[in-house]
């Protein structure tokens, strides 16, 4: 073995014994967690199998300096705005929410976005935080990115000075569209948690959870699935579940960021953040598997084999709607979801960023499928989302074959830098 990788894995060893042995002295996990706050935590956690020099030649090696390279990709935790949400899409995601305990106040809060912040920062660094008992996984960092989400309730919190913004509340009901289902409904605080690998996703949401389980109870879990990595050229738009390209239209940051981020007219604690809308919108593949080629493309305004506008030749060419073909009739049918969605008015007001994620579930009895999009939508303000979501509720070709059966808002607070806390305007 050579010396490095030694003394990599040593050093996870001597860390486990020292944070059981630390745990017991503390009298229990409960005891860690709580006391976790504002105590030190130390220790890299031990590099992935396999890595380090020498680890072997020919295909299988490559293979696993491949896969090695992207479970050590790291993002930043701090900075102006919270990670995973102008940043590249992972392939693989995950979105909880939490309750606060009856009887939570601001104290409960602050403790909360103190143990989060500390852990997020530590797992996205690939550093174990104080109560991860498998330092090994922290080491497979996968460009994870944990992103907290604010709910309605904790605006009305004893202590929390902030007032609550008018929007953050659940969605108006959409009666022509909406088959809503409670349970997917609602939560005081959320974490989206993104990585490359589906264990390093799994791993932070079980360390970030049972760190909160004093204070706040798991609601609801969605997961979701983008292609994996490495598997499609860099950049290429990703395919939902329905084979359709999906994402190419979105803004791009450095030039849109003002579609996304909040700014000064925001209340204080959401300037840098953002506002999400989390849908869960059930796709019919049962259906969609009888709707022939040319269906597929007029209820979409795209051809599904390459992305491309109706009026188009490449992905990227701009949907002409005032396009005729020979009877005179759009090329782009005006109900067809491109036409629907696209903005109809100039600059932000209808603009937002799309990172949309797939879900393929077990299927209730007698059904085969239970597949769908967890459409998760960013944007400076929630009337640039719903003056879309209004259009598409009204009209949109795609409905035939799509039902919205989860539905939650969340505000997004700014990131933090360092020594500062998540969401702590909320209580300055
Ligand atoms: C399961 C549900 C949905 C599916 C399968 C779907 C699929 C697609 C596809 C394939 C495109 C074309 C390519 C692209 O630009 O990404 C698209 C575009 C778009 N969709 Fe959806 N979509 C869904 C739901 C929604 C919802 C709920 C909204 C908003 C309320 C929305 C807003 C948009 C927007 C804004 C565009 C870009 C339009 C443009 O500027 O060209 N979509 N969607």
């Amino acid at each position: 073995m050579p010396v490095d990788q030694h003394s990599a894995d040593q050093r996870g060893v001597d860390r486990r014994d020292v944070l059981v042995g630390g745990l017991s002295a503390l009298g229990g996990l409960a005891a860690g967690a709580a006391g976790g706050v504002g105590v030190a935590r130390s220790g890299a956690a031990p590099a992935p199998a396999g890595s380090g020099p020498g680890a072997g030649s020919g295909s299988e090696a490559d293979h696993a300096t491949t896969v090695e390279l992207a479970g050590s990709q790291r993002r930043p935790f701090h900075g102006e705005h919270q990670p995973g949400i102008m940043d590249a899409p992972q392939a693989h995601g995950v979105w909880v929410a939490m309750d606060l305990v009856p009887g939570a106040d601001v104290t409960a809060l602050q403790r909360l976005m103190r143990i989060w912040t500390q852990d997020v920062a530590q797992l996205m660094a690939g550093r174990a935080p104080y109560a991860d008992f498998e330092p090994e996984l922290t080491a497979t960092t996968a460009s994870l990115t944990v992103t907290v989400g604010i709910g309605p309730r904790v605006l009305g919190l004893r202590g929390v000075t902030a007032t609550r913004p008018t929007w953050l509340q659940p969605l108006p009901a959409f009666p022509q569209i909406d088959r809503l289902d409670p349970r997917w409904s609602g939560g005081d605080v959320l974490l989206q948690i993104c990585a490359d690998s589906p264990i390093t996703v799994s791993h932070a949401q079980w360390v970030l959870t049972k760190e909160a389980r004093t204070i706040a109870t798991v609601r609801w879990v969605q997961r979701g699935f983008r292609q994996g990595h490495a598997v499609t050229r860099p950049g290429e738009t990703m395919r939902n579940l329905f084979g359709q390209v999906d994402g190419t239209v979105n803004p791009v940051p450095g030039r849109d960021d003002a579609v996304v981020w909040c700014g000064p007219s925001a209340p204080r604690w959401l300037q840098g953040g953002t506002t999400m809308v989390l849908r869960r919108i059930a796709m019919d593949l049962e259906t969609w598997e009888e709707a022939d080629p040319l269906t597929r493309d007029t209820s979409l305004g795209r051809r599904q084999r390459d992305g491309s506008p109706l009026t188009g030749r490449a992905e990227t060419d701009a949907p002409d709607v005032a396009a005729t073909d020979r009877l005179g009739l759009p090329v782009i049918d005006e109900f067809s979801h491109v036409r629907r969605s696209l903005p109809h008015e100039k600059g932000l007001t209808d603009r937002f960023l799309r990172r949309p994620y797939s879900y393929d579930d077990p299927p209730d009895p007698g059904r085969l499928t239970n597949a769908g999009l967890l459409f998760v939508a960013y944007q400076a303000e929630l009337e640039q989302y719903l003056s879309v979501q209004r259009r598409l509720a009204e009209a949109d070709l795609l409905n035939t074959w799509t039902t919205p059966i989860g539905s939650a808002v969340f505000a997004i607070p700014r990131g933090c830098r360092e020594g500062e806390v998540l969401a702590q305007d909320l209580w300055a």
